[in-house]
């Protein structure tokens, strides 16, 4: 942990009290029974998660016992047996919904599909078959590597219902980091696609994985789904047709009784330093959280259309496009491409034709849109809209009012909601019904989960102070691994002050008792609403033959939140040039994808180290953001580079 206090400068009075049409419709509609509930779950959490297991699931058998917490190792629900696959979709069966439309999706080229919760049944159902005439069973690893269609969601589901562990690896990812998490997680078959549109061009995913292939000794079979129809190499016994193998099996296949704690899934993220994190989730307690948070915060109603504009690779799809919603029987809208394909009213566009009332998004896309204008939004009809949110980076304020005006009309509420892929399900959040919402605030704990901020002594800091945000209780949607790495687990999160989860993000309270997030503490950084480790594109940029060092931060960026700024030492006889520049560049972008793109590199004879050798980031990061460095340079080895980095403009 730095010792570097947090400052927060932002102030901000606005406040916009709850719709009294919302708060009459919401399951908490005011903020007396958000403290009474929330109190309660803080003093009593077995008894009100229990209460909310049992109306929120169905389960094969009840749980002997709530919670068995041995810090930092927790088990809910031990004892009792369930299935993701039968909560999402078997139970909806049943009643009237069974003909309600489950997943609305469009392409990006404008094809369009509706699955209803019986349809949906049926290709799970196959999709799970075609998994077990794989040899694929209980505790397996399956990799998913696809474009956002409806055979995403589906396999999530079919690896859910026999119990295989699924790993979506985000379709912007390079075939390198396919093949880390492949081996990581020594899975056993691949799910991909011919390919899948993005701005109008395919992205080759398969050709990605054939790539991975060679690193992936683990992967027996690959299924390829047959998306663009663009032609691809399949390798005999090794490739198989999604369309060939579903059209051999069965639509039966029952959801096996699946522990609490059997695991669900693996989703890489990255940490500070080293490799990618396998963030584990497991079966009851994810989806009790990601189920009642849908409910409470995203106010799912039967009558509802609701569009997060996620990517099912991150774990806002996994949680709020298809595990939460799909529990609780709601209309989930999903898009495969762009926003702004083929221009920037495509959002709005889909928005008014199938009547969205709920609007998920993150705020580089809702700066992405202010920045092109209103005129866009103005075109269409968005008064179906009645709740936004928002997730992934701060919002800052100015952003905020624009969703609020432009896209809410003024008369929506907006759900500013912190979360992490590690915490499963929202965690701080307003309650749209319940609570006044603060521009650049995500206001107040969710249920049963007890937030602290902390000085760097571990004391809790008086409101007002920026500080550590820790969390005090285990909550149900916890992580509960590292896949493999059980010890980072333990010192990543349970190490830097004793007993809390420590969540690697600044906060502070304000006088009202609204929790304001400061950003990451660490050294990752968030573009575009995705974590970033700097270490990883550091490893990328060494991996280039010219690079002998390189030190990579972030500094704010207009549309992205933070842009990543790579700092390079050449290996000897390279000499900086603009098309090394480019290469680098597209080199970093092979290595993890384009998201990882550097905004600038550039060339350095030294880097700012302290004495013991560790590199200043705050200095180069200063240096990005072209601020003159305050603070203290003590420490700092040899002054002279830092005005020889200042001096040398990129490239
Ligand atoms: O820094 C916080 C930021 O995103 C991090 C979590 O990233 P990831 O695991 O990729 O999950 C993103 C989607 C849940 C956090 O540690 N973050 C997320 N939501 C917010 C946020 N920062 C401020 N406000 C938010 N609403």
């Amino acid at each position: 942990m730095s010792s570097n206090d947090i400052t927060s400068v932002l102030k901000e009075d606005r406040s916009f009290p709850p719709p009294s049409a919302f708060q009459q419709r919401a399951l908490i509609g005011s903020m007396e029974e958000y403290d009474r509930l929330w109190t309660y779950a803080a003093e009593q959490p077995e008894r009100f998660w229990a209460e909310q297991a049992t109306t929120c699931l169905n389960w094969f058998k009840r749980w002997d016992r709530v919670l068995d917490w041995q810090l930092p190792h927790a088990k809910w629900f031990t004892g009792g047996k369930l299935n993701v696959s039968y909560n999402c979709l078997d139970r909806h069966l049943l009643t009237w919904r069974r003909n309600k439309a489950a997943i609305i999706w469009e392409g990006e080229p404008g094809d369009r599909r509706v699955l209803t919760y019986n349809d949906l049944h049926h290709e799970v159902c196959r999709a799970a078959n075609m998994l077990k005439k794989q040899g694929i069973g209980s505790g397996d690893r399956v990799t998913i590597y696809m474009p956002l269609v409806p055979e995403l969601a589906i396999s999530m589901l079919a690896c859910a219902r026999i119990g295989a562990v699924h790993n979506v690896v985000f379709g912007g990812f390079s075939s390198e980091a396919i093949a880390d998490r492949n081996r990581d997680s020594q899975a056993r078959l691949i799910i991909t696609a011919d390919g899948g549109w993005r701005r109008g061009a395919i992205v080759p995913l398969k050709a990605n994985v054939d790539a991975a292939m060679a690193k992936s000794p683990s992967v027996e079979r690959v299924i390829v789904l047959k998306r663009t129809g663009w032609e691809v190499p399949m390798q005999a016994g090794r490739d198989l047709w999604w369309h060939d193998e579903m059209a051999t099996v069965s639509a039966n296949c029952q959801a096996e009784e699946l522990d609490s704690e059997h695991p669900l899934f693996l989703l890489y993220t990255s940490g500070s330093t080293g490799k990618p994190k396998g963030i584990l989730h497991t079966t009851a307690g994810y989806l009790l959280h990601a189920t009642l948070t849908s409910q409470v915060v995203l106010d799912l109603k039967d009558d509802d259309t609701y569009w997060c504009t996620a990517d099912v690779g991150w774990i806002t799809g996994h949680s709020y496009v298809v595990y939460g919603p799909l529990a609780n029987g709601a209309t989930t809208v999903m898009y495969e491409g762009a926003p702004n394909f083929p221009d920037w009213g495509r959002l709005w566009e889909i928005i008014e034709r199938n009547k969205v009332s709920v609007f998920y998004t993150a705020p580089t896309a809702i700066r992405a849109c202010a920045r092109e204008g209103s005129k866009w939004p103005k075109q269409r009809d968005l008064t179906s809209l009645r709740l936004l949110g928002s997730v992934g980076e701060p919002i800052n304020p100015e952003a905020w009012m624009w969703y609020r005006d432009t896209i809410g009309g003024g008369r929506c509420p907006i759900i500013d909601t912190w979360w992490q892929t590690e915490t499963g399900g929202m965690m701080i959040t307003p309650l749209p019904g319940a609570m006044a919402t603060v521009p650049g605030s995500a206001t107040r704990p969710f249920f049963g989960v007890v937030p602290d901020i902390i000085d760097a002594s571990g004391n809790s800091v008086p409101r007002g102070k920026g500080g550590f945000l820790v969390i005090r209780q285990p909550w149900p949607g916890m992580l509960r691994t590292i896949w493999g790495d059980d010890e980072r687990y333990k010192t990543q999160y349970w190490s830097q002050a004793p007993g809390v989860y420590f969540t690697g993000d600044g906060a502070r309270q304000d006088a009202a008792g609204n929790y304001w997030i400061l950003g990451r503490i660490d050294d990752v950084i968030n573009v575009a609403g995705h974590r970033l480790s700097t270490m990883e594109v550091e490893s990328a940029l060494v991996s280039h033959p010219s690079v002998a060092e390189a030190a990579v931060v972030g500094a704010p960026h207009e549309l992205k939140g933070e842009g990543l700024h790579a700092f390079v030492l050449l290996e000897g006889s390279h000499r900086p040039s603009d098309s090394l520049m480019r290469d680098l560049m597209d080199h970093v972008v092979r290595q993890i994808g384009a998201l990882a793109r550097p905004e600038s590199v550039r060339f350095a004879q030294a880097l700012p180290k302290t004495r013991s050798g560790k590199i200043m980031r705050r200095l180069l990061r200063d240096i990005a953001a072209g601020r003159a460095s305050v603070g203290d340079t003590t420490s700092l080895e040899d002054f002279s580079v830092l005005a020889t980095l200042r001096a040398n403009e990129d490239v």
